[in-house]
């Protein structure tokens, strides 16, 4: 007997502030949506956490904008987004919420007890104040004279005309975003985690964990790298978990107006979610078993720019408390861009999961979205490989595989498996390689490898459809019924195994499959089927406590000689040119500044929520030489000319002074700027880049960008004269 592993997977928990995207799905819901199915289909102990993460400055922000309550908001997406979860087959053994009861008491628990433990750094601070909302502002919120440029709508962190980083304090007449009233500087203490009193444990533990994926090691290297520094875990603001009156006691403050920040409370919200389970599951005390029992494997199924909150804060903060497991794996996946360009839901660049789910089946998607996963780079999804992969994979090789055995079984064998009689090397080959599968398909899935993991299972099927041209039964039917007969055969046992390995991915179809081949249900060890809070995924006869098949039954010839197959019907029915150009168009007008379709989110799951100002950054590249940096010849230079290239979307030509000549350079920046708006600007060239042709014109130069998490491009500028060298 296999030793029975336990584990925890949980996938981020969505802002509550706008539906899911692909994107969404991409990084974190569908690759562990498989990993549990696998599981769950290995007879594993596995429970699947998640829930919509309520709390923090983005839903305040989003409700503000829309004139509502904060808890309105939540509550009109908490649904949606459960619901499109559910619709597209996530199997969750719980969704729960952060504005939960229990939510609340286990974050002020956990903060109670790191107050106790004298983890936390309290300090007192001044910090911009708005007298008519009566409360503090983060940085954003604040609106000033710039000291540099004069722009009269410079924003507290940063001067959005002359592009100079900014602070509150530094802002002439600065007032409030909120109100338009003058700014009061006031007095207010926060709680801080010393993140660089804590680094020591942290590296040790991670150095333990040489397996993790490159990319997610590499974020965490370079943040360890440069140094970790203490965060602020508690805001003023009026929407949150409170900050408890014990911990505020304990620093002598008064907690009133203090919410603790979302980052620290939304990881405790995979802890109250597991507790909220087991209620559910009338065994209160079950959620200890995935918590604090050493054999518990827990999995974080996450984007990449949640990597340093998975990674480095909530181990901390778990390390810190003491009695809980760490995190076994962070498998995070990069970004999913679409069509070519950086997801965005404030510029309508996204395709939205309910959206998808009223035009096509959700198994489509799941296909082609685990064909594609940003594993270990951004990927790109676009509408025509979806439909290429609808069309030539899943109606080609498996719906033409499954329909033309069915339609093979039903006309000439009376709708019964025909026996194996005297089977050839072609036959018994076939069979040995299907019991391979069970192990290649689970290697992967095991081991985060989704996207082969997928391929393989399509391979499987591409193996019966190369068996069925070469046993060529039209004609064998003719001539040697038996040998037309074992190739039904073994075509059926193929597809019977088939019908449990594609459960993870297509679990809908699989199931379908299975009822046209009279098959018995899979196992699947969720729950709570019924209740609001998981979905609606487990086959009728696992409840029953009938017979089941698991991962493990896959390989062998499951189907008996004369077993009655159901009805055949066709699996998947190709996506038509119309439906794609529908989608294609539904995007580009949600993006051509109609509003978001379908979205009153806006700038939902995006809207930067780190008060302290930290957004989600790109991963740091590896160190350099001084000698390497040298190489660079950076120039000042300002534009002359600036016109939009003929048929290109984003480039510009530009003429630029760089002093001591005059050049051509091309710059993909015409979807943020306008050519006029650039002329005279100041702008740093990397002057020696070896000159090369876009579109057949040369470009001599690159501009340098700043990039900000969500595509908005800045210039980097100065004041030096042109042809200045910039080191
Ligand atoms: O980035 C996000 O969408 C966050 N709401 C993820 C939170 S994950 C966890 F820590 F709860
Ligand atoms: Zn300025």
């Amino acid at each position: 007997m296999r030793p029975q592993a336990r584990t925890l997977v949980t996938s981020a928990l969505p802002y509550a502030n706008g539906p899911i995207h692909i994107g969404h799905l991409a990084g974190a819901y569908l690759p562990a949506d498989l990993f549990v199915r696998y599981k769950r289909l290995r007879a594993e102990d596995v429970i699947h956490i998640c829930g919509s993460d309520e709390m923090g400055v983005a839903i305040m922000v989003r409700a503000r904008k829309e004139g509502i309550k904060p808890q309105d908001l939540v509550d009109r997406f908490h649904p949606l987004i459960r619901e499109s979860f559910a619709r597209f087959g996530i199997s969750f053994d719980y969704y729960g919420r952060t504005t939960s009861d229990v939510h609340r008491q286990t974050s002020q628990a956990f903060f109670n007890k790191l107050a106790e433990k004298g983890t936390f750094v309290t300090r007192s601070e001044r910090q911009p104040y708005d007298p008519v909302e009566k409360m503090f502002l983060a940085d954003r919120f604040v609106v000033g004279t710039c000291p540099n440029c004069g722009n009269e709508n410079a924003h507290g962190d940063q001067c959005e005309r002359c592009g100079t980083s900014l602070s509150p304090s530094e802002l002439i007449d600065p007032r409030s975003t909120l109100s338009d009233a003058a700014l009061e500087w006031r007095d207010t203490v926060h709680w801080y985690l010393p993140l660089d009193r804590l680094q020591g444990e942290v590296a040790e533990w991670i150095a333990t964990k040489k397996d993790w994926k490159p990319n997610v090691l590499g974020q965490v290297g370079s943040w360890l790298n440069e140094g970790l520094r203490d965060r602020a875990i508690t805001r003023d603001v009026p929407w949150g978990v409170p900050v408890p009156q014990e911990a505020a006691d304990l620093a002598g403050v008064n907690a009133e107006g203090k919410v603790i920040y979302v980052w620290f409370d939304a990881p405790i919200g995979y802890i109250s979610a597991t507790k909220e389970w087991a209620a559910e599951m009338g065994q209160p005390e079950r959620w200890r078993d995935y918590w604090q029992d050493e054999n518990t494997s827990l999995v974080h199924f996450i984007g990449k720019d949640n990597i340093v909150f998975h990674c480095v804060m909530f181990p901390a903060m778990l390390m810190a408390h003491g009695g809980f497991v760490l995190p076994t794996d962070v498998p995070a996946n990069e970004f999913l861009n679409i069509e070519g360009r950086k997801l965005s839901t404030s510029r309508g660049w996204a395709v939205w999961l309910h959206e998808y789910l009223d035009a096509f089946e959700p198994d489509l998607l799941r296909y082609a979205l685990a064909t594609t996963l940003p594993e270990t780079k951004d990927a790109d999804f676009s509408w025509a490989d979806f439909q290429a992969r609808v069309n030539n994979e899943l109606a080609d090789v498996l719906g033409n595989f499954v329909n033309r055995t069915m339609t093979f079984a039903t006309r000439y064998f009376d709708g019964r498996v025909p026996p194996l009689v005297d089977p050839q090397p072609v036959d018994t080959d076939v069979l040995e390689s299907i019991a391979a599968f069970p192990d290649v398909i689970g290697t992967a899935y095991g081991s985060y490898r989704t996207r082969e993991a997928v391929f393989q299972t399509i391979a499987l099927a591409r193996i019966g459809n190369k068996y069925f041209n070469d046993t060529e039964p039209w004609n064998t039917r003719k001539t040697d019924t038996a040998r037309c007969g074992n190739t039904i055969h073994v075509s059926l046992q193929l597809l019977a195994s088939l019908s449990i390995l594609m459960d993870p991915v297509l679990p809908f179809s699989a199931r379908r499959l299975r009822e046209m081949l009279n098959m018995p249900a899979v196992r699947d060890s969720a729950r709570h089927a019924s209740s609001p809070h998981g979905a609606d995924h487990v086959d009728q006869a696992d409840q029953a406590g009938q017979d089941v098949l698991g991962w493990d039954d896959a390989g062998r010839s499951l189907l008996a000689p004369g077993h009655a197959l159901g009805t055949p019907e066709i699996l998947f029915t190709k996506v038509e040119d119309d439906a794609i150009a529908a989608q294609v168009k539904l995007l580009e007008d949600a993006a051509g500044g109609q509003g978001v379709v379908g979205s009153v989110a806006g700038d939902g799951g995006e809207v930067e929520d780190d008060a302290a100002g930290a957004p989600a950054y790109e991963e740091a590249k590896e160190t350099i030489t001084f000698d390497q940096f040298s190489a660079l010849d950076l120039r000042m230079a300002t534009v002359l000319e600036a016109e939009r290239v003929p048929k290109t979307d984003k480039l510009l030509r530009l003429e630029i002074d760089v002093g001591y000549e005059r050049r051509q350079v091309l710059s993909g920046v015409a979807e943020q700027f306008d050519p006029e708006s650039l002329i005279g600007r100041r702008v740093v060239v990397v002057a020696n880049l070896k000159p090369r042709k876009i579109r057949g014109l040369e470009s001599h130069g690159m501009l340098l960008l700043a990039e900000d998490p969500d595509g908005t491009l800045h210039f980097v500028g100065s004041d030096g004269v042109d042809g200045s060298v910039v080191r």
